[in-house]
Formats: C-alpha cells, sequence, structure tokens
C-alpha cells in the first residue's frame, strides 16, 4: 500500500536585529533571545555577517541551530529565525529588511544613541510603504539602572511612533553570554525574567 504524505510548509518568522552602529548589543541580545525562543520553539540564529561573532556558535550552541545567512530563507523547519547583523551603510539592509517579519532595533538610553536609530528607522519605514505586515520595535538596550534615564529615553522615543518593549539592562551576566550558552544558562535571575519578559513580548507582536 502506498501512503500518501502531505507536507506543508511553515514559513518561519524572520526577527532581524538591526541597528548602523557597532556596540550596542546586537549580537547579544539576538543570541539571548534565540536561546530564549529555543526553550519553547523551534529556533534558529544567522548572522549576515559571514565574519561575524554569531558563526563562531555552530559547535557550541545547544537548543538552537547556527545558520548560515545564504540559507536561512530555504528553511522551513523552524518556527523563528533570528538575523544578526553588521554595522552597516543604511542602504545594504533594504534586502535583509525585505525578507524579515520584525525588525528589533536596539539603542541605549542616551540622547546621542536615541538620535543615531532614526535612519534605521527610516528605512523600516520605507521597507513598509512596499511591505505593509513588516513589523518593527525598539529594545532599550544595555540601560544602566537609573530609572529617570530610562523614562525620558522613552518620552523621546515616543518621536518614532514604534512599539518600545522591555528593557535589557547593563549586567556583567550578559557579558559571558556567548560562551555560556545564553542568560538562561547563568543564575542572574533578574537578567533571565527580563529577558523572558521581552521574549513575551515579542510573540505578542507576531
Ligand atoms: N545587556 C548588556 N549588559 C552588559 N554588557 C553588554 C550587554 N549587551 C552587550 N554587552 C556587551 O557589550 C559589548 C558589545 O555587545 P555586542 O552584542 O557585541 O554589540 P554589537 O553586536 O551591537 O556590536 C560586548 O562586550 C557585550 O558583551
Ligand atoms: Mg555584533
Amino acid at each position: 500500500m502506498t501512503s500518501i504524505r502531505i507536507y506543508v510548509n511553515f514559513m518561519a518568522k524572520i526577527i532581524t536585529i538591526a541597528h548602523q552602529k557597532g556596540g550596542v548589543g546586537k549580537s547579544t541580545l539576538a543570541l539571548n533571545l534565540a536561546y530564549s525562543f529555543g526553550r519553547n520553539v523551534r529556533t534558529a540564529l544567522t548572522d549576515t555577517d559571514p565574519q561575524g561573532s554569531i558563526v563562531q556558535l555552530q559547535e557550541i550552541a545547544t537548543g538552537i541551530d547556527i545558520l548560515p545567512y545564504e540559507r536561512h530563507t530555504l528553511q522551513s523547519d523552524y518556527d523563528v529565525i533570528f538575523v544578526d547583523t553588521p554595522p552597516y551603510i543604511i542602504e545594504t539592509m533594504r534586502p535583509i529588511f525585505l525578507q524579515s517579519d520584525l525588525v528589533i532595533i536596539p539603542t541605549k538610553a542616551g540622547v546621542p544613541d536615541i538620535m543615531a536609530i532614526r535612519a534605521t528607522i527610516d528605512l523600516v519605514k520605507e521597507v513598509q510603504q512596499e511591505k505593509k505586515y513588516l513589523k518593527a520595535c525598539i529594545v532599550l538596550n544595555m540601560v544602566k539602572s537609573r530609572a529617570n534615564i530610562t523614562e525620558q529615553a522613552r518620552e523621546q522615543l515616543q518621536v518614532y511612533d514604534l512599539p518600545i518593549l522591555a528593557e535589557i539592562k547593563d549586567r556583567v551576566s550578559y557579558t559571558n553570554t556567548f560562551l555560556t550558552g545564553g542568560i538562561h544558562a547563568g543564575n542572574d535571575e533578574a537578567a533571565k525574567q527580563e529577558v523572558e519578559e521581552l521574549t513575551k513580548q515579542i510573540l505578542e507582536l507576531l
């Protein structure tokens, strides 16, 4: 007897972490979100930069797959694929945004930092003309523990008219997460909680 199998390919949601500057915590955030999602759904992580730090994780990542960027859109075995990006010239990011379902823009809380994300947000809005269902959000990242600064930053960010999600604090525990398998593998409970909250909010956005 021949059996008929029906294959249904669900497309993975593609979540890109972007900011045209380096050092804002993109890769660390991409990694921790990927590990966090990986606890519940089939998750892959990729980097548009073949020289980037994510690619080095191929051997040590557990619970998530590390993919070469060229192959990520061919994948149907994942629910979510996180895409890390290097610092970039703004126009080179357009095709990457076009392939994304959600763009996460991390920013520090300082005034120059908040101004620096305008170019990325402008590009998102431009791409949204072409791809209406592209979503975007801002994550305050590496936030120093001074609540009033964060409040001011949130107010200033309102001009961009994008959701501002739960924030990630500046914590030593994040600096090791590349080698230790993400924040959930460590014992910083406050950090785990904030990553979990952010994960929940991203799931609601998707
Ligand atoms: N939430 C955080 N708290 C403290 N240090 C952080 C945090 N996120 C990232 N870092 C550190 O900041 C530096 C830059 O982070 P990285 O993720 O490489 O940024 P990017 O990918 O934007 O260049 C790294 O040394 C990293 O360990
Ligand atoms: Mg990086």
